[in-house]
């Protein structure tokens, strides 16, 4: 990314017109890939580019709209690839650019429309940018494309502010000057490794079109934005309390911090949509802004910034009928009061696997992660229990889902991952405090009995895969009609036939525990955590459970009464 000269040569189709407009983002099912741990070709343990397009056909048969595919980009791989190097090529451990154009061009022919990450917030250490950084004086122009400060205190040996890092730690790091002696301190919100950039520099700005442009060339269908409520820091870095630290990603109560949702980034985001909006075919842009109350979240889909924002606040409600109730009303009203879809999402590579979550018995902030010794772990039955029925109630809303790769096998959180073969800087950077994202980003089990479960030809995982996940494997759920893939792929073909997307929704007198909701013509009962519910008469079109008189707690059903 040294080059900063931007071409005029993008773009030359005409965006598409209001008459062709399909708005199709507004209704779609997007599926997370998380390349690492999709599927391996080349044997190594790590998945890659044609390991994705070689399994793409399964994902068009489950009946996605589109895929979003985390960071492939040249990178050192100190944040599974969200510390990138250069943002405009692929990572041999992924392939080459080759291999980005065929899985385009493939997950194209089977309809599917392709979603890729773009980091914006920071770079690597490693990338072109910050070595020149490295290399350069204090006040050059250099550093000034990233967050470069003196110290405080004597000798300056103090970091410039308070900030702790979300992966634990100090936000600041003092570089040794290329003479040798201690230098100035950079700031990285995440790991060491991510030098924060500094979007005050036009520098900056001017690189990213550049970058948003060759993704866009090559075919992408839109962006997720990572850190999307970053890249802007409070005027004068000012020292921040946190009322507790618990809330990692800042998506909880309390003051907003410093570091997140400050309003000079809508203006970047108006950069992006009038980049975007140049191309033909409707190019999306969609932000991972972990910021609350909705209200808040909704600024960054207003209808000259981005598309879609990732509902975090439904992700992070608990199992609880009249919690889910309130959420689901909220987001409908404040997405729709900008124009916005209302996003849904289960889970994510950021978060312990719904299939798990969703029977944890003790607290667990977003971000920290389960393990061994981890307080109220989860009765597995009960877990998938609650995780399909939470699936089903999901995918009956109106507005934009989002499913993570695995979510669609009923993977649970894989729980006992031995500490040195975790990965997680999270788990580095706070001891072992934290276990960390590890245990949702387990490579995929495709078929039962082949080596890795049919991940990698050789049997090599990056993550070890728990034994007892041959039972889960994609080839072991085909064609079985209570298996969680069946359950799946039908509400998605239900979904879709019945326009539920598109439906208005509205709530049914209900008891307590249990949620009522007409989406369209059907009507979807979801026993959260109330008494049995009598199964009224009607015919049951998807279930996330046997049902047979009544309807038990932890499970949802969707009826043409
Ligand atoms: C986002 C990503 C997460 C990553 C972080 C830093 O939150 O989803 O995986 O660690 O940004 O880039």
């Amino acid at each position: 990314m040294s080059a900063t000269v931007v071409s005029d040569a993008h773009a030359t189709a005409a965006p598409t017109s209001d008459a062709t407009r399909s708005e199709w983002w507004r209704t779609a099912v997007i599926y997370q890939i998380y390349p690492r741990s999709f599927a391996d070709a080349s044997g190594d343990g790590i998945g890659d580019l044609a390991g994705i397009t070689a399994r793409l056909d399964s994902l068009a048969a489950l009946g996605v709209d589109a895929i979003w595919l985390s960071p492939f980009y040249t990178s050192p791989q100190k944040d599974a690839g969200y510390d990138v190097a250069d943002f405009t090529d692929v990572d041999p451990l992924f392939g080459t650019i080759e291999d980005f154009d065929a899985m385009t061009a493939r997950a194209h022919e089977l309809g599917l429309r392709v979603i890729v990450d773009i980091v914006p917030n920071h770079t690597s250490d490693a990338h072109a940018w910050f070595q020149a950084a490295r290399a350069s004086a204090p006040g050059s122009l250099e550093r000034d494309r990233y967050v470069f400060r003196d110290g405080r205190g004597a000798g300056g040996d103090e970091p410039p502010n308070n900030w702790q890092s979300i992966f634990g730690g100090p936000a600041w790091t003092r570089l040794t000057e290329p003479d040798g002696t201690p230098g100035q301190w950079y700031l990285h919100l995440f790991d060491t490794s991510q030098p924060d950039l500094n979007w005050a520099n036009d520098e900056v700005l001017v690189e990213f079109d550049r970058v948003l442009r060759f993704w866009l060339d090559r075919g992408v269908d839109g962006f997720r934005v990572d850190v999307a409520h970053g890249l802007i820091k409070a005027e004068g870095l000012p020292d921040f309390i946190a009322e507790d630290d618990g809330d990692s990603m800042g998506g909880g109560a309390g003051p907003i911090p410093p570091w997140w949702a400050q309003d000079g980034v809508h203006a970047i985001w108006r950069r992006w949509r009038r980049v975007v909006d140049a191309y033909p075919g409707e190019r999306i842009l969609a932000a991972e802004a972990w910021v609350s109350p909705l209200s808040l979240m909704a600024r960054w889909v207003r209808p000259d910034e981005m598309h879609q924002a990732f509902n975090f606040s439904y992700l992070s409600t608990d199992w609880h009928a009249a919690d889910l109730r309130a959420v689901i009303d909220e987001s409908i009203a404040e997405f729709g009061a900008v124009g916005a879809p209302s996003t849904w999402v289960l889970s994510n590579h950021d978060v312990v696997r719904h299939a798990s979550r969703m029977a944890l018995s003790a607290e667990n902030p977003q971000g920290h992660g389960i393990g061994p010794r981890s307080a109220g772990l989860p009765d597995p039955v009960v877990g998938l229990q609650r995780g399909r029925a939470a699936t089903l109630l999901m995918l009956a809303l109106p507005g934009s889902a989002y499913i993570y790769q695995g979510e669609e096998l009923g993977l649970p959180e894989a729980i006992h991952i031995p500490d040195e073969a975790r990965q997680d800087p999270t788990w580095h950077r706070t001891e072992g405090e934290r276990y960390g994202r590890d245990g949702c980003r387990v490579p995929l089990p495709w078929e039962a009995d082949a080596p890795a479960h049919g991940f990698s030809p050789t049997g090599h995982t990056w993550l070890p895969q728990p034994e007892e996940w041959a039972r889960f494997a994609r080839d072991a759920q085909e064609g079985v009609a209570t298996s969680t893939l069946t359950m799946y792929s039908e509400a998605l073909r239900l979904r879709r036939g019945h326009g539920l997307a598109a439906a208005e929704l509205t709530w049914l007198e209900t008891p307590e525990g249990v949620l009522g909701l007409r989406v369209g013509d059907i009507t979807v009962l979801a026993n959260v955590d109330g008494a049995d519910f009598p199964l009224p008469s009607g015919e049951v079109i998807v279930a996330s459970a046997p049902v047979t008189d009544s309807i038990p707690a932890d499970t949802c059903v969707w009826m043409v009464l």
